[in-house]
């Protein structure tokens, strides 16, 4: 699927920095095989590294992105032939060590596999964000999906105040930190059913003079258009907004007589039933990154450990460009308040009206 992604690409286009907050895609593709190479040909098969220390240019946390193309890293076919030549390996080891009965926590029900498939997923998303700077890309696969007409402003969904189970069961596939499960007490509370629209930001902007999301621009009748991936077209007005901050999401919220929900009560209100919580956008919630109680840095404290604090703000939910296998309610992405290359949208929060 990744391969897919950036076949309609040439050399050039892969090698390009679109953005300084943005990858070339030649590093992105370099770093999910070495990603992969390092976590399973090496420390699960216990391999030499196939390619000396090139390992230190695809580390994330010592290359800012800004960077990363001035970086001896791999282009062309020695990029095609490296990511061939990590898959084999890959899959040499997976036939010969054992999934079940092993004490290594990396192996149990094959964590360090569905590490890796959910670390290239989400490196596909962090591409489709600069795909949408490429002009003339025709995506073969996913498209944005189309919602469902209705329009109508959305109801919200009450939710009863109470204890509630948050962050992911034992079990399943997840990162550090959604871990441990714990709980949360929460007071009553309203939220949108739906995320905000096109219509409603529109809104918003004529009311508030505030700024359009990334990518808008007036068309010739003085509507709005967005032009993304080559393609100009109508900004639809049912669509959810997409490609906003956090301050002007919480502009919008306050705007509304509302705000934003926080990640505690974004994941009870997945758990009770809210709609297109999941693969439309990312929502901005009021939370900033944070530990659970009792967290546990695994497999590695670059996952989540060094971005705690107050200068992350947590998203929840999933985006149109984000695998499904990626997706699940405990799921926390976060990011800079100010980034609005990513997904991300809002949904709105109140107090239930027993509070006012
Ligand atoms: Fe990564």
């Amino acid at each position: 699927m990744t391969l897919r992604l950036v076949e309609p690409l040439s050399d050039d286009q892969l090698n390009k920095a679109y953005s300084d907050i943005l990858s070339p895609l030649a590093w992105d593709l370099g770093h999910i095989g070495n990603f992969e190479e390092l976590w399973l040909v090496q420390t699960i098969g216990r391999r030499e590294p196939m390619d000396g220390d090139l390992g230190r240019f695809y580390d994330a946390i010592e290359n800012p992105r800004a960077t990363r193309n001035e970086l001896p890293i791999l282009r062309g076919d020695d990029l095609r032939a490296y990511m061939e030549g990590v898959r084999e390996r890959t899959l040499e080891v997976l036939g010969v060590i054992e999934l079940e009965d092993t004490d290594d926590r990396l192996l149990r029900d094959g964590f360090v596999y569905e590490l890796i498939l959910a670390h290239e997923h989400q490196h596909s998303e962090t591409m489709l964000q600069l795909l949408q700077m490429v002009e003339s890309y025709e995506t073969s696969g996913r498209r944005e999906p189309a919602r469902d007409e209705g329009g109508q402003a959305p109801d919200a969904l009450l939710i009863d105040g109470g204890e509630f189970e948050i962050g992911a069961a034992e079990r399943d596939f997840a990162y550090d930190n959604e871990r441990p499960r714990h709980t949360v007490e929460l007071a009553p509370f309203e939220i949108d059913r739906t995320p905000v629209t096109n219509a409603e930001w529109i809104e918003f902007m004529d009311d508030t003079g505030a700024e359009p999301p990334l990518y808008w621009h007036r068309d010739e009748e003085g509507g709005w258009a967005r032009t993304a991936m080559g393609q100009t077209c109508e900004v639809d007005p049912a669509q959810p907004v997409v490609h906003v901050d956090h301050a002007a999401a919480t502009a919008y919220a306050e705007w509304a007589g509302k705000r934003l929900p926080t990640e505690f009560e974004w994941e009870a209100a997945a758990q009770a039933g809210a709609l297109e919580m999941m693969g439309e956008v990312w929502e901005w919630t009021s939370s900033d990154f944070e530990p659970y109680p009792g967290f546990e840095a695994f497999p590695y404290d670059e996952y989540s450990k060094i971005f705690f604090g107050p200068g992350h703000k947590v998203l929840r939910g999933g985006s149109w460009a984000t695998h499904r296998s990626v997706i699940r309610r405990s799921f926390r992405n976060w990011d800079l308040p100010e980034r609005r290359q990513i997904f991300s949208g809002l949904r709105c929060a109140r107090m239930s009206d027993e509070q006012l």
